[in-house]
């Protein structure tokens, strides 16, 4: 589906037996989130999502599952993009991306926080836009992003 040749890791469709990866991932990332709390919503919200939402995953043949992404059912909308800290900056949330553009057909949306700066700077690199910002006046809040 989308290969990384260098890396060597490849991107394919989310198959039930990665749903412990994935959440692994998730909760490794989510206490990287200290204005969010406790991560109890986010997990229910991701155990949720993940029966009807379309899901990929990117894989390598050592470290296994190394990112993954939702997208809301019918939706080109982005729920979840998390990638693994230690494969960061090698192109798997860009391919995650890329892959979940083309399945939808049409530009992607999602919300990221407003705290979450180096997420922001990736889709800024990536040549998303901001299409609308909800803060509270404090710096916290979310802002709905689009993609190319
Ligand atoms: C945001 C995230 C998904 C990016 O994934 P990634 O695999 O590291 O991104 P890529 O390697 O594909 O990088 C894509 C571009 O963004 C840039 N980029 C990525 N992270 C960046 C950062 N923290 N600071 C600055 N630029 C960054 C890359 O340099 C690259 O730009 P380039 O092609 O011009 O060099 C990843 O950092 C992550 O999982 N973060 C924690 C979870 C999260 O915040 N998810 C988003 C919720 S909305």
């Amino acid at each position: 589906m989308y290969t990384h040749e260098g890396a060597g890791w490849h991107i394919r469709a989310f198959e039930r037996h990665d749903g412990q990866a994935c959440m692994s991932i998730f909760m490794a990332c989510l206490r990287k989130f200290p204005w969010r709390g406790t991560p109890r919503p986010y997990v229910a919200r991701l155990i949720r999502a993940i029966p009807n939402a379309r899901i990929w995953v990117a894989e390598e043949p050592a470290a296994g599952i190394i990112g993954f992404i939702t997208l809301q059912p019918g939706e080109a909308y982005v729920d979840h993009l998390f990638v693994h800290q230690d494969w960061r900056f090698c192109g798997v949330g860009r391919g995650l991306l890329e892959v979940a553009r083309e399945n939808a057909g049409k530009p992607l949306t999602l919300d990221v926080d407003t705290q979450n700066f180096g997420a922001r700077k990736a889709y800024e690199s990536l040549g998303w836009r901001v299409a609308a910002s909800a803060g509270d006046g404090n710096g916290r809040g979310q802002i709905r992003l689009v993609s190319p």
